[in-house]
């Protein structure tokens, strides 16, 4: 039950290459994204809203992969994006994408980024604290000039998933707390705002997420609010952004649901609170980031040292590790991979993938069943599409590694590799 093919020489293939043949041309590490299934998970999003008939917006949560590259393709396929920096900000206007379907978010946005925000007159900020109420103002005011906003809230929700990608609970660093009145302050602040045009609330409640009762839940606790306003304000929302958090499968442990389900549920979930408060339905934003980008991403290794101590485990060694994929030493995240020139001989092993760097928490995988592993073998991990590159960095001084796409049969190099020449470009000399 592999993710994708084995050829005739029983090597891996990807987008109708051979991983083997892309590791000896482009080097490893090596991302590898097959981009036929980037623009099916954008299209499953896309085309259930439509079939659904509902107004929406799906912004691509750019920090899960953000390149010129992969902005285009996430632009050719009519999606928003939604950027938390002033880096990514610049990455999706270098790409030509629209500014008015960039979102901004962040939850200590600079000066510097809302005025860029502002002179490309993006298409939304989402507001997550008062501070940024006053800084906001403060440039509109100076520049004569309106944008739309949503506020981010928080609506209280533990999500069964690693604490450090929790972010709906209440004892979070975003957004305005909707249980002690803070998101009523700052709708009571915005709602007749001469620059500030109020558009609806935003709520993120998590990351891998499988169950589509969290999303229903943030559904509900919205609409306690919204009801409260409605009542007190005669309001009611232009949009609703439910975030992103959509599970995606590392192994075979994962059960996620198809794409096209999580955005049924929202939307019947919303429109029975539509219908039961006789509210206009608003348009629905949703921020997917992994579930576009990280099934359709691996990473190719090449194998070196191996050790074997007898009875305990094999580990063998790679020649990346937690510079190109953080996620196992952060968040004891698991994978899957294969030896991708060996995909067609039976796993009667058993090998714990070692990363190359000088801690021994840079381990990639635990307890992999492989066939017997020699030096020189290529390792395919799967679904490192996401967070992966976006994560990678450069201890021990390691470059960062290429990205090819494939698609159609062809490959293309579309992030150069790291050379050691980058690696010391901003430092200065002290002698
Ligand atoms: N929208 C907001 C406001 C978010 O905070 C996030 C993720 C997303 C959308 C996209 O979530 P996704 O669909 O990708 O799950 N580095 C971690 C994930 C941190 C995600 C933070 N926010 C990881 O490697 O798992």
């Amino acid at each position: 039950n592999l993710p994708f093919p084995v050829n005739g020489k029983g090597h891996l293939e990807i987008g109708g290459m051979d991983t083997i043949e892309l590791a000896e041309k482009y080097g490893t590490p090596l991302y590898v994204y097959d981009v036929s299934i980037v623009r099916e998970n954008c299209r499953a999003f896309i085309d259930t809203f439509k079939q659904l008939g509902v107004e929406a917006q799906v912004a691509y949560a750019s920090k899960a992969f953000s390149s010129i590259a992969i902005l285009q393709v996430i632009k050719q396929e009519g999606l928003s994006i939604d950027v938390v920096s002033e880096g990514e900000l610049y990455t999706a206007l270098k790409a030509g994408f629209p500014p008015e379907k960039i979102h901004l978010h962040g939850n200590n946005k600079s000066m510097e980024e809302l005025t860029l925000a502002i002179e490309n007159n993006i298409g939304c900020i989402v507001i997550d604290n008062f501070y940024e109420i006053e800084l906001l103002s403060q440039l509109l005011e100076e520049q004569k000039k309106q944008i739309d906003v949503l506020i981010r809230v928080t609506p209280g929700i533990q999500s069964k998933t690693h604490q450090y990608i929790m972010t709906g609970n209440e004892d979070s660093k975003f957004g305005f707390n909707l249980a002690n009145g803070q998101a009523e302050k700052a709708f009571a602040q915005l709602r007749n705002h001469e620059w500030i045009r109020f558009k609806g609330l935003h709520c993120h409640i998590g990351s891998q997420i499988f169950e589509t009762d969290r999303f229903t839940t943030a559904v509900e606790i919205l609409f306690s609010e919204l009801t409260k306003w409605h009542q007190k304000f005669d309001y009611t929302p232009e949009v609703l952004n439910f975030g992103g958090g959509f599970g995606i499968r590392y192994t075979e442990d994962d059960r996620p649901l198809p794409l096209n389900i999580y955005v049924e549920e929202l939307v019947r979930s919303i429109r029975s609170h539509i219908n039961e408060l006789d509210f206009p339905m608003p348009e629905i934003w949703i921020e997917p980031g992994r579930s576009i980008v990280g099934n359709a991403g691996i990473t190719l290794y090449t194998v070196g040292s191996t050790k074997e101590i007898p009875g305990v485990r094999n580990y063998i060694a790679v020649d990346g590790g937690m510079t190109d994929n953080l996620r196992p030493a952060l968040y004891q995240a698991k994978y899957h991979g294969i030896i991708a020139n060996k995909a067609d001989k039976p796993n009667d092993t058993e090998v714990s993938v070692a990363g190359k760097c000088c801690e021994s928490g840079d381990m990639l995988i635990w307890d992999l069943a492989t066939p017997k592993v020699d030096n020189g073998d290529i390792l395919a991990v799967f679904s490192t599409g996401a967070y992966g590159y976006s994560m990678a960095n450069n201890y021990n001084r390691f470059s960062r590694a290429a990205v090819v796409f494939v698609e159609n049969g062809q490959d293309k190099l579309v992030i150069k590799r790291e050379t050691y020449e980058d690696i010391v470009r901003n430092d200065i000399s002290y002698e």
